[in-house]
């Protein structure tokens, strides 16, 4: 166990926006009076019609429903724009850092505002209306926020789409919400290699309904297919309408968005969020975690095709009418000093990113980080996965020279916004450690029975009560909500997570604890990759796995049992994973694949994973019991064949 404690620097502790004290008393009301604390905590936002209704909630069986601020009505992208024109008309909003080190812009809200409102117009014109389904396929370009939030002033529900995913994944989320358009760009454009948006959308769109239609954005002007009657050039229709484009009056709980997470069984789930609670949770958790003030340039270097990027890069910053960086490539393009390159080029103060990264960069060294200034920034933060604490040193001291406190921010998909995090003025930071609850947050420690078990322990992540920044159903499939979340455990949010709370109270996120893995803080379920590994003609059954890994956090391992009559060759290998890689997308290939000719299985024909698992990871004199196997001596030819040997 780690215990080295950073306390809270005393310059934190007299300026920031909440201090220990303030923590404590604003902690104890949020959870002791949620109504009067959300209440008053929801004038921040500008309501075209105040509630009357604060908390409508219940995690009990068979009848999960969420509902905040439930009569209130609003519209997000007035929220995140015109609120601001009055006082921070001429302020950058968005500063774009593009994939190529001399391409950089910056937009005002003022000049943000005019582009939503015609982007808004560009897809009335195209026949959206409140209520219908955009799906966004964007590299990381302005555009991306810009159609994110026309959508939001129509009050229509997006649904991102990575631009790593395939055509098949993109045409699957396409049609599960079925949407009406489908935006997306000629090319991206990442570490200097182009990706073929376009193309990729032709082909996903071979696979759906066929009504959809597509917007193109021009980003690196190669020559495209365009479909007569369903392609349309934005910039073609943007030159013919209007900048003004009233925003929607909407419910605080009409959607928002859609966003497709990958879960321990099954297609991927669309996520749903709705407006007010969400929008209020993404802007308090961004003022509060990352103690935002007027000056600052905050950079979240996530994409916006995952729910990071929807939080902390469009509406919470957005909302609070903060200037944020947006960063179209890598962290080792061209160099590996990019991200510092970028943090002195636009004196970055706040700076935001994923364990993944800051190991890959610690792996190339401290010359690159030396090589920058840095002095601007003045807080760090982390993201999607556990920080071990040798990334979390190195963060820390190499990085923010000692001078930064780093917020390790837990959260997932479906919360919305941050639920467990240090807060820099407040919290004594412990090196991988997620630390203690936010306002309104209460989470819980299970036991294999579902008991809560309190103190110093270690379990199960629950979380007894709803938040409003919690996603309010599945997509089409409310049984699949109440399944998932809430029938592990009855009346409480299961998070998927295992967890150990220390002595002081410190949460300490353990990983999934279901059958999802978390490579380089995105999301992918074993079950997606072994349905895209039976796909392939050769294969006839599959098992996936993760196992520890350097740099990603956890690797994917997938053991492979191929038809009868076929044998294993290095090339079948090679095929296999990059079939995984186009079926799904690049972050799903396997990084091990294992040819077995039997997979461990009980005698009613389970996989038992534990024993997979243990081998993936090298681990196998502590298989435990096999007895149960139909067949044990096929651990024997596992082990023999293992693929990860340390
Ligand atoms: C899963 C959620 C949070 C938005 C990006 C990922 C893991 C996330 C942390 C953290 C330890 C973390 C959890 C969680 N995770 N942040 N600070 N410490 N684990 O969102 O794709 O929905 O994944 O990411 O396992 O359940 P996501």
């Amino acid at each position: 166990m780690h215990d080295t404690i950073h306390p809270v620097p005393a310059d934190w502790s007299q300026s920031a926006r909440v201090d220990a004290a303030a923590y404590e008393a604003m902690y104890r009301r949020s959870v002791e009076d949620p109504n009067g604390f959300w209440a008053e905590q929801a004038e921040r936002l500008d309501w075209i019609k105040p509630f009357t209704k604060v908390k409508n909630t219940s995690f009990a069986p068979g009848a999960v429903s969420v509902k905040w601020f439930e009569d209130g009505v609003l519209n997000a992208s007035a929220n995140c724009l015109d609120r601001h024109l009055a006082t921070r008309g001429d302020k950058v909003a968005i500063i774009w850092e593009g994939d190529d080190p001399s391409e950089s812009r910056s937009i005002t809200y003022r000049e943000l505002h005019a582009e939503v409102n015609r982007f808004a117009n560009v897809l009335k014109k195209l026949g959206v209306a409140k209520g219908d389904r955009v799906t966004i396929y964007l590299p990381m370009i302005p555009e991306a926020a810009m159609a994110m939030l026309a959508c939001a002033r129509i009050g229509a529900i997006h649904s991102i789409v990575f631009g790593g995913f395939s055509p098949d994944s993109l045409a699957g989320r396409i049609g599960d919400c079925h949407s009406k358009v489908v935006i997306t760009a000629d090319e991206g454009l990442r570490g200097g290699k182009k990706v073929p948006l376009k193309h990729n959308t032709d082909t996903a769109l071979t696979k759906t309904i066929g009504d959809e239609k597509v917007l193109v954005i021009r980003r690196t002007g190669s020559e495209v297919a365009m479909h007569a009657g369903r392609d349309y050039w934005y910039h073609e229709i943007a030159a013919t309408v209007s900048d003004v484009c009233e925003p929607e009056p909407m419910n605080a709980e009409d959607p928002l968005f859609i966003l497709y997470t990958s879960g321990s069984t099954g297609r991927p789930k669309g996520v749903l969020h709705t407006t007010g609670g969400y929008l209020l949770h993404a802007a308090l958790t961004h003022e509060i975690v990352f103690d935002i003030r007027e000056d600052d340039v905050f950079w979240c270097t996530a994409d916006v095709g995952w729910v990071t990027g929807h939080s902390y890069i469009v509406y919470g910053p957005l909302a609070n009418g903060t200037t944020v960086v947006m960063f179209e490539g890598i962290p080792n393009y061209p160099t590996n000093a990019r991200f510092w390159q970028v943090v002195d080029k636009h004196k970055v103060t706040i700076f935001h990113t994923a364990p993944t990264a800051i190991r890959a960069l610690m792996q190339a060294g401290d010359e690159p980080v030396k090589s920058s200034s840095r002095a601007s920034l003045r807080l760090l933060g982390s993201v999607g996965e556990p920080i071990n604490p040798e990334a979390w040193e190195w963060y820390y001291r190499v990085v923010g020279e000692n001078r930064c406190p780093i917020v390790d921010t837990w959260w997932q998909t479906e919360t919305g916004g941050v639920l467990i995090t240090p807060l820099p003025g407040a919290t004594p930071l412990k090196p991988g450690s997620a630390s203690w609850p936010f306002f309104g947050v209460q989470p819980a420690i299970v036991d294999a029975d579902g008991k809560i078990i309190e103190g110093a322990c270690e379990g199960n992540l629950v979380i007894l009560d709803s938040w409003p920044g919690q996603m309010r159903t599945v997509y089409g499939d409310h049984d699949r909500f109440e399944q998932t979340y809430f029938s592990t455990y009855k009346n409480m949010y299961f998070t998927g997570d295992g967890c150990r709370r220390d002595a002081d109270g410190y949460y300490w996120i353990t990983g999934r604890v279901d059958d999802v893995i978390n490579v380089s803080g995105h999301r992918m379920g074993t079950a997606e990759v072994e349905s895209a590994l039976v796909s392939h003609t050769k294969v006839s059954e599959a098992a996936v796995v993760g196992y520890p890994h350097d740099i990603k956090g956890q690797g994917i391992y997938a053991y492979v049992t191929l038809m009868h009559g076929v044998s294993p060759s290095e090339d079948l290998r090679k095929e296999l994973k990059n079939w995984v890689r186009a079926e799904i997308g690049p972050i799903a290939t396997p990084d091990l694949l294992q040819f077995a000719p039997g997979l461990p299985k009980t005698r009613s024909g389970k996989i038992m994973r534990r024993i997979l698992r243990k081998i993936a990871e090298d681990e196998f004199g502590a298989l435990g019991d096999i007895s149960t196997l139909s067949d044990p001596a096929v651990v024997d030819d596992l082990i023999a064949n293992r693929q990860n040997r340390k």
